[in-house]
């Protein structure tokens, strides 16, 4: 595949003055690599309005919805009205600790698109799950339950294994091969699949050289320009 995306997910992080990353993400951005930042929703618009076309400015997750009443919830529709065109759905922090199942994924993805978002739909699989040998059955069934159907914008997937998410451990390379491989096989071949979890300046590159490996969603590293910044020039080099 071409270039690679590299994704910032900011999480619950951000106030105003963090726009000072997003210009020093600007200025020091490499060619031939795909970037994309998820601020927090209170900074998207500003962020959106910033980037302009140089970055793609996501957010974090929607509602499945268009308007109603729904206090609280922001829908795909809102969100690419307030300039951003990418939505993160279905990470597990989403499905952990608001119980989203991989129906209610699926309906957002759908909205996602519908809206002309990318979405990036996440899957993974908990330690427990790999211990006992059941991770690709468990990322196979997430992908079948939460892919979007229909037609839309493309969407990408996040490989982002549970117990790797801001622990500072990752799986092997081999690992990664092994679940994106599998991944490959299941979607098929036009749809990006990032790898994501405790993703940094040291261990970038050798996993975007990874088979399959297309991408990254980045958490932690991607809060400071001065460290994602390495991140996305290891996605620019790992095509050229
Ligand atoms: P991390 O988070 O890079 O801080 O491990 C990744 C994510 O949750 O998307």
């Amino acid at each position: 595949m071409g270039r690679k995306l590299i994704a910032g997910n900011w999480k619950m992080h951000g106030l105003g003055g963090s726009i000072a990353e997003l210009d020093a993400l600007i200025s020091g951005l490499p060619g031939g690599v795909d970037v994309a930042v998820h601020p927090p929703l209170t900074l998207l618009a500003a962020f959106a309005a910033r980037a302009g076309e140089r970055i793609m400015i996501g957010a974090q997750d929607c509602d499945p919805g268009v308007f109603g009443a729904r206090t609280g919830e922001v829908s795909a529709t809102m969100l690419a009205d307030a300039g951003a065109r990418a939505v993160i759905v279905g990470h597990s922090e989403r499905r952990a600790y608001h119980g989203e199942t991989d129906v209610a994924v699926r309906t957002k993805a759908q909205a996602a698109r519908a809206a002309g978002l990318l979405a990036i739909v996440c899957v993974g699989e908990t330690e427990a799950e790999r211990d006992a040998g059941a991770a690709l059955a468990v990322i196979a069934g997430q992908l079948g339950g939460s892919l979007p159907q229909g037609e839309g914008p493309a969407f990408a997937v996040a490989y982002e294994p549970v117990w790797a998410i801001g622990s500072g451990r990752t799986p092997t390379l081999d690992q990664i091969t092994q679940v994106h491989g599998a991944i490959r096989a299941q979607v098929g071949t036009g749809v990006r699949i990032l790898y994501g979890g405790s993703v940094k300046a040291a261990n970038a590159a050798a996993i975007l050289r990874a088979p399959n490996v297309d991408g990254a969603l980045v958490g932690g590293a991607s809060l400071i320009a001065r460290d994602f910044l390495p991140i996305v020039e290891a996605g620019a080099q790992a095509v050229r």
